[in-house]
């Protein structure tokens, strides 16, 4: 039988204490440099969150010009979408809410190109393409970022105009989710309301007889931060009104074969502690909670446009999302208490994330400060904001290259298991030197069912030494460490895992993560200002099992 059978419970509940690893502390290294971490393995105490916990979204302020959509046709991007696979991929944002389909309307010249090459792909197999034939697709990325531009001052006016998209536009978009093995969530448009204020769900019905007759399967979401309706476009809704547009939706999804089971997710608050949004978030889940299959709301640590080194390496500041975090689930829990939590739409900073931060190395601080944290905490998915488009928050930036947080993003699939264990440390400040514990996914063809993933942050500015408890001390442990690669330090664009720069051998392949096996009874060890992985190999953790 596995060792931790046969322990007693008492040591199970209480884990390991700092004395335990005592053995392991005779290390090289001053004593103020290491800390002792200590497990928490019960399976009662354990949880899971959603196998699709990691996601992702795209804004919908893509198509503020519709041809940009078939930007979703690079190759490059489709591999790297495929890498984060299984993960919803959410297509919402300020703009869902002014974007109206027009059935009749014909494709842009970009989109009809694309469209007519799917249409005969799809005798074949509508996936299969290597590279689709598009020529415009460089003239386009080159006319990005002037279109970024636009994007931006309409965010700023905080006017927006309403914007038509086609049946193309659909057939794009569902076609690059669904290559790329992403279950598509699409955002329809809440302000499109009748004069009694009560939602006008006849677009919504446009959409939903075309995707349906397409076979396509989705999930569906009715606006984007309704706090801040009023703010940007001078109509009001309240909670209980949206609860009951809600409603209606969950009613018209049920005359649908392909939508009579789809999910419905909302209602994508933004700015959650403000008393406005709690108020709103509160009627809301009284009136429609009952039709929602998750509470999504929306996070930013901080305002993109001041937010400075500094901050992104704050412990206060990533601190500061617990109490976000508790705040809403105060509310969760007086009014829909069973139902699950997660974030729609989150990234480092909002209106578009901070220049040379958000797309940065040092950005990974506060994505996995905040993977960890939000599955400690009891959400059980986080989208984040956003795969590709505009901004400084990308995943993968305007010409396809994945950026740091993109090859963050994939070590922890590749690693990470939906059930959270508990890990804390002593020795050092937790704020600084931050630790979270899973089960490993077993998904990885080389661990298994007991193995246990450690991750670590370090935002001291010197090297850390951390034990592990003394039984595991002696296991097999696989290191993982992502550090900046050149000469921008933390701002650097580029990573390397173990002493080797990350980067695609080709626009179809991502590379192979290799894994540095430590010694056995080594520590680990965090350089200043860095985060990495541990794979603790044969751990035999009963929660795991
Ligand atoms: C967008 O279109 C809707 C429906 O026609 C209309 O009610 C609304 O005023 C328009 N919004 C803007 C900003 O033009
Ligand atoms: C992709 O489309 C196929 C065929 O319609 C469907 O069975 C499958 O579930 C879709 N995949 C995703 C991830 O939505
Ligand atoms: C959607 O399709 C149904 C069934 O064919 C039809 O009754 C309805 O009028 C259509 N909705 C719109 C808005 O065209
Ligand atoms: C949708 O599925 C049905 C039943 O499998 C099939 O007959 C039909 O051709 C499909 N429609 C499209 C557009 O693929
Ligand atoms: C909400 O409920 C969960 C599950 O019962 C509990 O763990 C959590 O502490 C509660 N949170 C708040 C803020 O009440
Ligand atoms: C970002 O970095 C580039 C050089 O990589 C520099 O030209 C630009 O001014 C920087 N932007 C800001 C806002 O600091
Ligand atoms: C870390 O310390 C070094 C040397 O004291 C200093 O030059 C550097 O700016 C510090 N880094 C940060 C991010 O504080």
């Amino acid at each position: 039988p596995p060792l931790l059978l046969l322990l007693p419970p008492l040591l199970q509940l209480c884990g390991w204490r700092a004395q335990d690893a005592a053995g392991a502390w005779a290390e090289p290294g001053r004593a103020e440099d290491g800390a002792a971490l200590s497990f928490q393995l019960s399976s009662e105490l354990s949880r899971k969150v959603s196998p699709l916990f990691l996601s992702v979204t795209l804004d919908s302020n893509l198509i503020t010009d519709p041809k940009y959509i078939t930007l979703l046709g690079s190759t490059k991007l489709r591999t790297l979408a495929r890498g984060l696979s299984p993960a919803f991929l959410r297509f919402g944002g300020t703009k869902g809410d002014f974007l109206i389909f027009d059935p009749q309307q014909k494709p842009t010249p970009e989109e009809k190109v694309f469209q007519d090459f799917l249409r005969k792909q799809a005798t074949v197999d509508i996936c299969g393409f290597r590279s689709a034939p598009l020529d415009f697709i460089e003239q386009l990325q080159s006319q990005w970022l002037f279109q970024q531009k636009l994007i931006f001052k309409e965010q700023e006016k905080n006017k927006y105009k309403n914007i038509t998209f086609t049946r193309s536009t659909l057939d794009i978009l569902y076609n690059f989710a669904n290559c790329s093995n992403l279950h598509l969530i699409f955002g329809l448009n809440a302000l499109l309301r009748k004069s009694g204020s009560q939602w006008d769900s006849s677009n919504a019905q446009l959409i939903l007889n075309y995707t349906d007759s397409q076979n396509y399967t989705l999930s569906w979401e009715l606006g984007n931060e309704p706090n801040s309706f009023l703010h940007k476009s001078g109509i009001e809704v309240n909670g209980f009104q949206l609860g009951q547009d809600f409603i209606q939706l969950r009613q018209l999804l049920n005359n649908y074969v392909h939508y009579k089971n789809a999910k419905i997710y909302g209602p994508d608050l933004g700015r959650s502690s403000r008393k406005h949004s709690k108020v709103l978030l509160k009627s809301f889940l009284k009136s429609g909670g009952k039709v929602l299959d998750s509470v999504t709301w929306h996070h930013y640590y901080i305002d993109g446009r001041i937010a400075t080194r500094h901050d992104f390496l704050n412990p206060d500041i990533l601190d500061s999302f617990k109490t976000k975090v508790e705040e809403l689930f105060e509310i969760v829990n007086s009014t829909v208490p069973d139902k699950s939590v997660w974030l729609g739409e989150t990234s480092s900073a909002f209106g578009g994330g901070t220049p040379n931060l958000s797309n940065a190395y040092i950005a990974g601080f506060m994505w996995l400060d905040k993977l960890g944290l939000s599955a400690q905490l009891g959400i059980d998915l986080v989208m984040r904001q956003v795969l590709y488009g505009a901004g400084n928050y990308q995943l993968v930036d305007a010409n396809f290259e994945p950026l740091p947080d993109y090859w963050l993003s994939l070590l922890y699939k590749k690693l990470v298991g939906t059930t959270v264990l508990h890990v804390t440390i002593t020795g050092l400040h937790p704020a600084k030197l931050r630790v979270y514990l899973h089960c490993t996914n077993t998904h990885h063809p080389k661990y298994r069912e007991g193995d246990v993933t450690l991750f670590a942050l370090n935002l001291y500015n010197s090297t850390k030494h951390l034990h592990v408890p003394a039984y595991f001390a002696k296991k097999q442990i696989d290191e993982y460490l992502l550090l900046p690669d050149g000469k921008d330090d933390l701002l650097s664009r580029s990573v390397q895992l173990n002493g080797y720069l990350l980067k695609m051998p080709d626009d179809e392949t991502l590379p192979v993560f290799q894994e540095k096996p430590l010694s056995p009874g080594q520590s680990l060890k965090l350089p200043a200002f860095s985060y990495g992985f541990y794979v603790i190999r044969n751990a035999k953790v009963l929660a795991c099992i």
